[in-house]
């Protein structure tokens, strides 16, 4: 069951992901963490509040969605990167309890494998998503299985465009391909919060909530999840009926 929670805008739409995500951040929990420029009001409320509030993260453990396929955990647009500097580095969750997925190796297809049983023994309170312009979820492009688990993709063309802008916008040097949990990975997660803000959302959005459950569009599947928070801005929500 999906539940809506429509808000003004981007600031809004942060406050209400903290009130949602504040019932996981107890001693035990699994989160599961996203990148992209959407989490990043509710990461800076994470953080505001272990600083003013002390909630620690000492026995909390994360896994992330994806990572770019060839970047260095040292390339400041990594996903790895990301983490840390958006959220980590300013929380006491133990470098160990943090997952990021590795995008170099010399078997990205068994590291994928390692990674979906490290997921199964340590099951996700909330997995936290953002959405692409075209309905992808984590990496999983318009086309994937909705039983997939972790794997290399290549991302879309449309994907590629839109992360250009972290990248000087110079379009050869967006990576081509990912590692990303699968629709499958996501779908195992006892709850799933799913952010989406802004005009370049609001077909998907509309897809994913009014939309068949579709290959086309990926988060069309979260119409079968149990138990969905989907918070969108009124510009997100411009399309729906
Ligand atoms: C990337 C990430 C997704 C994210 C999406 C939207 O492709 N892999 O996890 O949801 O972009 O990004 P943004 O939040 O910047 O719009």
């Amino acid at each position: 069951m999906i539940n809506v929670i429509r808000t003004k805008d981007y600031e809004e739409a942060s406050d209400k992901a903290f009130e949602v995500m504040k019932e996981y951040l107890r001693p035990g929990k699994v989160l599961g963490l996203a990148t992209g420029s959407t989490p990043l009001g509710l990461y800076a409320r994470m953080v505001k509040d272990h600083q003013e509030n002390g909630t620690s993260y000492k026995e909390i453990r994360s896994f992330n969605l994806d990572e770019y396929v060839g970047l260095p955990i040292t390339h400041p647009e990594s996903y790895y990167a990301f983490m840390h500097h958006n959220l980590f580095d300013h929380i006491d969750i133990p470098e160990e309890n943090t997952h990021v997925p590795s995008g170099l190796g010399e078997d990205l297809e068994a590291q994928a494998r390692h990674y979906d049983e490290m997921i199964d023994a340590c099951p996700v309170d909330i997995q936290l998503l953002g959405i692409g312009s075209d309905g992808h979820i984590a990496f999983n492009e318009p086309g994937t299985p909705f039983d997939s688990g972790t794997h290399v993709t290549d991302l879309a063309e449309s994907t590629i465009r839109d992360n250009c802008r972290f990248f000087d916008n110079d379009i050869t040097k967006v990576p081509t391909q990912a590692v990303t949990q699968g629709i499958g990975t996501i779908m195992k997660a006892k709850a799933i919060l799913l952010i989406a803000t802004g005009s370049n959302k609001a077909k998907a959005v509309k897809e994913m909530l009014e939309g068949p459950i579709d290959v086309s569009c990926p988060a069309s599947i979260l119409q079968k999840h149990e138990n969905v928070t989907v918070i969108i801005d009124e510009d997100a929500a411009a399309l729906l009926g």
